[in-house]
């Protein structure tokens, strides 16, 4: 949700922050832009698009200290007078998060002041200058102290050569550099760049120059970060032959639960020691994230008998829920920086609560909010449309159920390594262009199932409509009575999927339902009897028999493969849907 890069102490860093931009764009490509400092003068360029539509104009930009922005619109519309830098005066900023109380400043400091852009950003290089006696680090001070919200925000200030970075609210880590210094919002901009980051906290404000780096607290004392090791690589980042990070990403969807499967057992003790006494699960989380808590509350109610209530962290933070010290509530995301979930899990410890995240992000906020991490090992994860994520947090939550009940973990993990290669062997051969072709030229694709299959068709109609655009819907096959079914005609497509021999007559009678509407169907089973009784009826798509509890893994494939095919047919960038941008830092 915008990405941010800045750097101090190298020539041409312009050219440098803009190639490393391009690593950030998941966060947002709405528009794009650098600005640099040479001699106490700026030089800038932004517009509306992608980053490479700056290419042309980099090599002008003079200095050895830069600062870069790939946004994602939340105040202002995606034009270039809203792109970010904004320059102004003594400084250049740029920003991720929202300035609540950007209108409220704007009456007060700067009233009948025409401003140049609609953002609520542009307030804060107004404060900057409004505020500046030369000294930039008590400017940023001051205008951060005027600020309701979060921010990002990395200033460059005429008179100091170095970068200032505040933050509250939103991800900003710093990089140690040999005579450069970083900041970025993720670890993936400062890959092969530099060995040490830390992780700045809420309140912090950061000074670079190419020598040092200092860090401040809210109140300006000095306070010493963390130094971590950079946690990202530059061999997850290359493509390799795919023409997609989401083709890449599914492709690793098998390592993605083995590796989860590796690190579930080393952190073992530790995280059993957490669910000692635990009666009662709340799950929250967002988007798929959300949607492999579905699952999850499965696997925890079957294994453990323990009730399990699952909602989606916006909805969450603002119940007023119950939570005792017998309560876990599992907090799941794959950035660990999705506001709704780490404003939830900050909830449930103000309130008393454990809070136990599962993620894929090591120093994210929400493992630093958190009591305990079960890590989900998928690695970066770059495409929008999250995959080998959610099949890494379903292996995770089916070791922590696990684990809940007493049960055999190691036997468990064994299982998910026999499911991960079913699904590399699945991955290989399945052809699904036939259902892809039909739902590129659909009115609509309705996703079905029950129990777990239910969960999976949620997660397989979030992808579809996220990544083709094509209207979707992913409900329980015993509902379509109920409403949807006259919704059905020959325009849509229905993906109902059956991977449980006992409930498969049930389902089957929803498949009978939409063909006698004339709907199209879709079914992905391994039920050698229901490939049976649909031959020549149906398209069938027929996935390995496994584990009843892990044929999500395989029926997610399945979906997301869908998905992506269905996006290509239709001239869609998979791995940017519009609109969309992955870590969703702001309300
Ligand atoms: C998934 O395809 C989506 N892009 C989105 O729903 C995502 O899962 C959600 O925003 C939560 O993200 P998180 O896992 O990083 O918290």
């Amino acid at each position: 949700m915008c990405g941010i890069v800045g750097m101090t102490g190298e020539r041409g860093a312009a050219g440098s922050v803009y190639e490393r931009l391009k690593l950030l764009e998941y966060r947002g490509y709405d528009s794009a832009g650098v600005a640099s400092l040479d001699g106490g003068k700026f030089f800038v360029s932004k517009r509306r698009g992608r980053v490479y539509s700056l290419g042309g104009e980099i090599k002008h930009l003079h200095g050895h200290t830069a600062i870069g922005h790939t946004r994602w619109a939340t105040h202002g519309k995606p034009c270039d007078e809203n792109a970010h830098p904004h320059v102004l005066g003594k400084f250049a900023i740029v920003h991720n998060g929202i300035i609540e109380n950007y209108a409220e400043l704007q009456e007060k400091y700067f009233k009948g002041v025409q401003f140049n852009s609609e953002t609520d950003s542009e307030v804060a290089v107004r404060l900057l200058n409004y505020f500046y006696d030369k000294d930039p680090l008590t400017a940023v001070k001051k205008t951060v102290d005027e600020i309701a919200g979060s921010y990002a925000l990395v200033v460059m200030c005429a008179d100091f050569d170095g970068i200032i970075v505040a933050k509250n609210k939103n991800p900003v880590i710093i990089g140690y550099g040999n005579g450069v210094n970083y900041c970025a919002s993720d670890a993936p901009a400062l890959a092969g760049l530099c060995d040490d980051i830390s992780v700045l906290s809420d309140g912090d404000i950061a000074v670079l120059t190419d020598k040092k780096i200092e860090v401040y607290d809210g109140n300006l004392e000095p306070v010493m970060r963390e130094k971590l090791k950079n946690p990202a690589l530059c061999a997850e980042l290359d493509l390799g032959s795919c023409p997609h990070y989401m083709l890449k990403e599914i492709n690793e969807v098998p390592t993605s639960i083995t590796k989860t499967c590796q690190a579930f057992i080393c952190t073992y003790d530790n995280i059993k020691s957490y669910l000692s006494g635990i009666k009662r699960i709340i799950i929250t989380g967002c988007g798929t994230a959300y949607n492999s808590g579905l699952i999850g509350k499965r696997y925890f109610e079957s294994f453990a008998r323990v009730p399990v209530e699952v909602e989606t962290a916006g909805e969450f933070r603002y119940k007023n829920p119950v939570i005792d010290k017998k309560t876990a509530v599992i907090a799941i995301s794959q950035s660990g920086e999705t506001a709704d979930t780490v404003e939830a899990a900050k909830l449930v410890k103000s309130l008393g609560g454990k809070v136990i995240a599962v993620t894929n992000s090591p120093y994210s906020e929400l493992t630093r909010v958190a009591d305990a991490v079960v890590p989900v090992e998928a690695g970066q994860e770059i495409c929008v449309a999250a995959t080998k994520s959610y099949t890494g947090q379903i292996a995770a939550l089916y070791l922590l159920a696990l684990t809940l009940c007493g049960g055999d973990v190691e036997a468990g993990a064994k299982k998910l390594v026999a499911a991960s290669e079913l699904c590399f062997q699945l991955i290989q051969r399945l052809d699904i262009c036939t259902l892809a072709d039909a739902c590129a030229r659909s009115d609509g694709v309705f996703f079905l199932g029950r129990d777990l299959d239910c969960a999976v068709a949620t997660e397989g109609s979030l992808k579809l409509k996220e990544i083709s655009y094509i209207p979707s819907e992913g409900y329980p096959a015993g509902e379509l009575k109920h409403g949807t079914l006259a919704l059905i005609d020959i325009r849509t497509v229905s993906v109902v999927i059956i991977t449980d021999e006992y409930l498969a007559p049930k389902s089957l009678n929803a498949v009978e339902q939409i063909l006698s509407r004339k709907g199209k169907v879709a079914v992905v089973t391994n039920i050698k009897d229901v490939t049976k009784k649909l031959d020549g009826k149906v398209n069938i798509i027929e996935i390995p028999d496994c584990d009843k509890y892990l044929s999500p893994l395989l029926s997610a494939v399945v979906v997301q493969l869908l998905a992506y095919k269905t996006s290509l047919l239709l001239g869609r960038d998979p791995d940017k849907p519009r609109n969309l941008a992955k870590s969703v830092t702001v309300e």
